[in-house]
């Protein structure tokens, strides 16, 4: 009952005024935990409908992989500047610099007042210097903690430690260098919601060696310095990779200098990163979505050709050698589900733990489909490389059975589309596109309602799911637009997505606005 109320004037906008009582929660065990949860069984987050009808980046597509990495996008603002807003825009992203991400819609003001910073992260994952929004003392001036209310994804992340234990979720999101540092905007959502970031394409083999045995780390500690200077932790992405490898790689003609060259890459990689990127994908994307290598779903390529299936352990081995302070996660896509990819992937990691190989984590992109599979116009069915409909109770079930191995689970890139399962024009059979009209209220309550099933699952299996990564900060950026994927729009305001994480993230139920 008091929960609801407080939602209820935080839907109305209320949120600083409102009086929250002491007795819900600090409640002060010795461990720190609290009994947050009890009280929130009878609550039912009626969130507001959000600002999800603006959607007006209309093409406003991120700088290519090689351009927002090379540095050579023309962008000159520095990271800790907050003037810089007009300073490199690229002209496709014009008018998304609202201030701090307050949406100028009465709607959606609820969820853009700003946490106190008090750093209570109490995670011993070596390495790891982030600190939290949650501070389990709580606001002495108000007598409430901010877990009565958290206000932010990362309050919300950080305060399911304060429930469970631990250091809770970590919350982070995919960040382009080149929006980071040419939009006030942008870095400002990053630093109120998120305590976590991936370089989106910075620190992938072709940016980090574009030739061999030459190094350029610039773009990377670009974001590494503002995450440490934030105090974001960082997902370091990736180090092994069939994609956005670079093409010398292709030249290489025997085992041993394949095994040179991944042994180089990973040394000077974490060398580089020493103490400053306490999780690495070491291997990303190993496994293709049907038989292609040898009999065998593992992707064809200048690795498996010439080192067979053991690249992969022989990675993990080399990373664990040169840094044994840094969490070592396998990372795909479609692993999620049932049967199929997921049980090659499976099977795959259950061995390498068998024997004994470092592995720390399995990665879950949840690049997700709202959409079941479409009819391309010839009639036929099209085999999306993503997945094609969602089910998350396999996820569940799949979390279960990598905690089992002893494993942590992270859900690494998730995005939700809600349109065209195509996330590039070029792969789309003839006669369909993607549409850039703003959301639906159809589609803004789907999406939603996937994201509060996916980030509940994690939540509900905590300590074992204790990351959530979205591939981008908001819609205009991410990899598919115009599909509006994300949880933030191109205004930068909180959609109906974030009011369902949020949920999520509190344990208490979702109500998608009618
Ligand atoms: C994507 C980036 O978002 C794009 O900017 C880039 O052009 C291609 O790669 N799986 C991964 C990510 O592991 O690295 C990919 O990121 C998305 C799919």
């Amino acid at each position: 009952m008091v929960l609801t109320t407080v939602r209820r004037l935080r839907i109305a906008g209320f949120v600083a005024l409102a009086v929250v009582p002491a007795c819900l929660g600090a409640s002060g065990h010795s461990d720190g935990t609290t009994d947050l949860q009890d009280g929130a069984d009878d609550t039912t987050a009626s969130h507001p409908a959000t600002s999800s009808t603006t959607s007006d980046s209309g093409d406003g597509s991120e700088p290519d992989a090689s351009e927002s990495s090379s540095g050579e996008d023309g962008s000159t603002g520095t990271v800790s500047s907050s003037t810089s807003s007009d300073a490199t825009d690229t002209g496709s992203t014009s008018e998304t610099g609202t201030p701090s991400g307050t949406s100028s819609s009465e709607e959606t003001s609820s969820t853009t007042t700003s946490p106190e910073s008090s750093g209570s992260d109490e995670d011993s994952t070596s390495g790891d210097e982030s600190t939290s929004s949650a501070d389990a003392s709580g606001d002495e001036s108000s007598g409430s903690g901010p877990c009565e209310r958290p206000r932010t994804l990362k309050e919300a992340g950080a305060c399911i430690g304060l429930r469970k234990g631990g250091a809770g979720i970590h919350i982070g999101a995919a960040v382009a260098r080149h929006w980071l540092e040419s939009e006030v905007a942008y870095r400002e959502l990053l630093l109120r919601e998120f305590d976590s970031l991936t370089p989106e394409n910075e620190a992938k083999w072709d940016v980090l060696q574009p030739s061999r045995d030459t190094w350029y780390f610039e773009p990377a500690d670009a974001l590494v310095d503002f995450a440490q200077s934030e105090a974001l932790t960082v997902r370091g992405h990736t180090l092994v990779w069939h994609s956005q490898r670079p093409y010398w790689i292709d030249a290489i003609q025997d085992a041993e200098d394949m095994r040179a060259a991944m042994r180089a890459h990973i040394t000077a990689t974490l060398d580089h990163f020493r103490g400053r990127v306490p999780r690495w994908d070491v291997v990303n994307e190993a496994f293709a979505d049907g038989i292609e290598w040898n009999g065998t779903w593992l992707r064809d390529w200048r690795a498996t050709q010439l080192l067979g299936s053991g690249y992969i352990a022989e990675a993990f081995q080399m990373a664990r050698e040169v840094d044994p302070d840094i969490d070592l996660f396998y990372n795909d896509y479609n692993n999620d589900g049932r049967g199929g990819k997921a049980d090659q992937i499976y099977a795959m990691v259950e061995d390498l733990v068998e024997q004994g190989v470092p592995i720390d984590g399995v990665g879950f992109q949840l690049h997700i489909n709202a959409t079941p599979t479409q009819i391309t116009p010839g009639g036929q069915f099209w085999s999306s490389l993503y997945p094609n409909f969602y089910n998350v109770d396999a996820f569940a079930d799949n979390i279960d059975r990598y905690a089992a191995l002893g494993l942590k689970v992270h859900i690494t890139e998730m995005d939700v589309r809600v349109r065209s399962p195509f996330h590039h024009p070029d792969h789309a059979p003839d006669g369909t596109s993607r549409n850039s009209t703003p959301i639906t209220a159809t589609e803004a309550r789907l999406q939603a309602n996937i994201y509060y099933d996916y980030v509940s699952a994690c939540v509900e299996k905590y300590p074992a799911c204790d990351a959530i990564t979205f591939w981008g900060v908001a819609d205009q950026y991410s990899w598919y637009a115009p599909d509006p994927a994300l949880p933030f729009d191109a205004t930068y305001a909180p959609k109906a997505a974030y009011d369902a994480i949020m949920a999520a993230l509190e344990e208490v139920p979702y109500i998608a606005p009618q």
